[in-house]
């Protein structure tokens, strides 16, 4: 049995040191996971140093940079983010591609840079638009071919040995809530189509032992009533939460909800 995943995604939020450490506290204080059920914050950089990660929950960078260390004004390495207490590092968001121009190829080394640190490394993969359409204008089945290469191209060189520490994250960017409301949500059928094919894609790139033991997960939009339709109809091992995970009374149900369900 796989381990399930609830994997929280601050990006730059809150606001303040004081605010961070009160998420951090509430969420520590009465989360109960269950034993199959891995929880993560990943807050910003700036606040790793005051939250101490603990049985319960586990800390995440939300980024590193690939080299080790040196004259690269504003980055940091993921042996740092080791350092202060990660076991785990994003790569790879939608985010991180569209505002700070990460490419394929940065990407790729900055998961080689998180294995060879001994992190776990979240790649995050998915489309940026919805265009599967068939002739009658409704979605069709099909994944956009550009998950599988962002998926090969963030995997070059990664042996067989470091790929145990994969987590994958397929995120399809029109998905993603962005603070307004006309984002879509994607269905546990889109969820179930893509964990499939990442499944395949694993199998052919490593082994089909190797893709049956790594997680794959969903993010986009997910909260405490969509969870468990992407665990069970979707089949994914967990979901990277965005905007859910800045509300603590939110992110424990879902965590109660990832742990009844596994
Ligand atoms: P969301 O973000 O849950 O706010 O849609 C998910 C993500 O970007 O990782």
């Amino acid at each position: 049995m796989r381990n399930r995943y609830i994997i929280g995604n601050w990006k730059m939020n809150p606001e303040t040191t004081a605010k961070a450490q009160e998420l951090w506290g509430a969420v520590t204080n009465f989360a109960r996971p269950s034993a199959g059920v891995r929880v993560v914050a990943c807050p910003p950089h700036v606040y790793l140093g005051v939250l101490t990660p603990n049985k319960k929950i586990a800390l995440g960078g939300q980024d590193c940079f690939w080299e080790k260390k040196g004259a690269y004004t504003g980055a940091i390495s993921a042996a740092m983010l080791k350092e202060l207490g990660c076991g785990y590092v994003i790569v790879g968001h939608s985010e991180r591609r569209e505002f700070f121009g990460e490419d394929d190829a940065a990407i790729n080394k900055k998961v080689k840079a998180g294995l060879s640190a001994g992190l776990q490394v979240v790649v995050a993969i998915g489309e940026k638009i919805r265009n599967t359409f068939d002739e009658q204008g409704r979605h069709t089945n099909e994944l956009d071919p550009i998950v599988g290469t962002q998926l090969v191209e963030a995997l070059k060189g990664v042996s067989l040995k470091q790929a145990e520490n994969l987590i994958i994250t397929y995120e399809p960017v029109w998905a993603i809530s962005k603070g307004n409301s006309s984002h879509v949500s994607a269905t546990p059928n889109d969820v179930m189509i893509a964990v499939i094919f990442i499944r395949k894609l694993l199998s052919n790139l490593y082994s089909r032992a190797l893709a049956e033991r790594v997680p794959v997960l969903y993010g986009g939009s997910t909260n405490s009533k969509n969870l468990k339709s992407f665990l069970v109809d979707g089949s994914a091992d967990g979901v990277l939460v965005g905007s859910a995970s800045l509300k603590a009374d939110e992110f424990l149900e879902m965590i109660t909800i990832a742990s009844e369900a596994s």
